[in-house]
């Protein structure tokens, strides 16, 4: 039903965002009633099991508390560098271009030993969720697992994940593009 739903919604944008590559949005899929149903049903599923689900700036958000709410978990943000207050833990990491951070609280959430799924729209490098999931590991949490919507295959995200987190952290992605 999410596959059928991302194939009948997503927007195919060629050359973006550089020429060559065909672009999958799946803003639409999330803007349709049925579709964000199903995508939200499908990767609770998968995050079944774990006590805290943790979203990822920005898209991770949209998805991330529509799965703690079916599942009856909480949510926290996993934030871009700046935008908690104090104290917060972070880590750095290299993009193509550049370097990022990403965030959580330092206090008010007990985050050692739950167990934490780490919700995003797309895994491209496997940069981000590996950033991620190793500040979750550095609260002393447990990944349960990493859930996306879409896997852009040909960048072997799934190969930088399992040689940054070892192989027992399953990777859920509900289509590939
Ligand atoms: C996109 C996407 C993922 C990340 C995947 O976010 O939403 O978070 O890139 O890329 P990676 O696997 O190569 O790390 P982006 O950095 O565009 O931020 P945004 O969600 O705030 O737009």
């Amino acid at each position: 039903r999410a596959q059928a739903a991302i194939d009948r919604h997503a927007r195919l944008v060629a050359d973006f965002p550089s020429p060559g590559i065909s672009f999958k949005d799946l803003t639409p899929v999330l803007a349709d009633a049925a579709g964000l149903d199903a995508v939200v049903g499908a990767l609770a599923e998968h995050c079944a099991g774990a006590d805290l689900i943790a979203g990822v700036d920005a898209r991770g958000f949209l998805l991330g508390g529509a799965i703690a709410r079916e599942l009856g978990v909480g949510l926290v943000a996993v934030r871009k560098g700046g935008k908690l207050p104090p104290p917060v833990v972070g880590i750095d990491y290299e993009l193509e271009y550049g370097s990022a951070r990403l965030e959580l609280p330092a206090e008010g959430i007990a985050f050692a030993g739950r167990s934490v799924a780490v919700v995003d729209d797309v895994l491209a490098t496997g940069g981000t969720l590996l950033a991620a999931a190793r500040l979750l590991r550095q609260m002393e949490a447990r990944v349960h697992g990493l859930a996306v919507v879409m896997e852009l295959a040909e960048l072997d995200g799934r190969g930088t994940l399992s040689a940054g987190l070892g192989t027992d952290v399953p990777v859920w992605g509900l289509c590939t593009g």
